[in-house]
């Protein structure tokens, strides 16, 4: 199980970095506009600060929703550091994109996945990653796990090496949940990573040891 940050906050990212578990980063347009990060040069010049930060895959999002636009932005994209991803959207034309970013040696995390059929159009196009958003199928009554289960189910059916990547993670059991259906990869805000430190009886246990400790002493 890799761990992703969604994010594109430097210090977050940093901090998680820090922490030693870190695998990789995945932005979006929008995370990218909450911190204040706009116009072409300064979003490119932020993904390489984020690769310089950590030493795993980072998700840089294409804006053009037509094959050719795709085309540029990815290649531009992907050579601003070996470490980027080009994230795609999960249209007709980001499917025939990802199949010619997966010809041409250049990885990519096909998002905005809601269904298993779209999973599977996404795996069959050659993608690295694909992001299904469990959250924002959570926050329509629809179950965010069990399409993570069913994309898994479809993957393992034909051994597809595109790895899943549960995303829209909203708090601490969607991570471990995700885990036991055997997601490949979670990302998630860096509250919900910090959130799995908590447990009361660790903070009871721990006082009492250090109470005790200094009993003796
Ligand atoms: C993933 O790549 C997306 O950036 C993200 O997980 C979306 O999460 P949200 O539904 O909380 O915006």
């Amino acid at each position: 199980m890799k761990f992703f940050i969604d994010t594109a906050n430097l210090d977050q990212i940093k901090e998680a970095q820090d922490l030693g578990i870190l695998d990789g980063v995945t932005t979006n347009p929008s995370l990218m506009a909450k911190e204040g990060i706009t116009g072409k040069k300064n979003i490119l010049d932020h993904y390489k600060k984020i690769c310089d930060i950590v030493d795993g895959d980072v998700s840089a999002e294409v804006i053009a929703t037509d094959y050719k636009g795709m085309i540029n932005e990815g290649k531009e994209l992907s050579s601003l550091h070996k470490q980027i991803v080009v994230k795609v959207p999960m249209i007709k034309e980001g499917i025939k994109a990802t199949r010619y970013f997966s010809d041409n040696g250049i990885r990519t995390n096909v998002t905005l996945v809601f269904s298993p059929g779209q999973a599977l159009l996404a795996a069959k196009a050659g993608a690295n990653y694909v992001s299904p958003f469990i959250g924002r199928l959570d926050d329509v009554s629809t179950d965010g796990l069990a399409l993570i289960s069913e994309i898994r189910e479809i993957y393992d059916n034909y051994g597809f090496s595109t790895e899943i990547l549960a995303a829209s993670i909203r708090h601490t059991m969607h991570i471990v949940d995700c885990s036991k259906i055997g997601a490949d990869v979670i990302t998630t805000p860096l509250k919900s990573i910090l959130d799995l430190l908590k447990h009361p009886l660790t903070d009871i246990g721990l006082e009492n040891f250090l109470k005790d400790y200094k009993k003796g002493n």
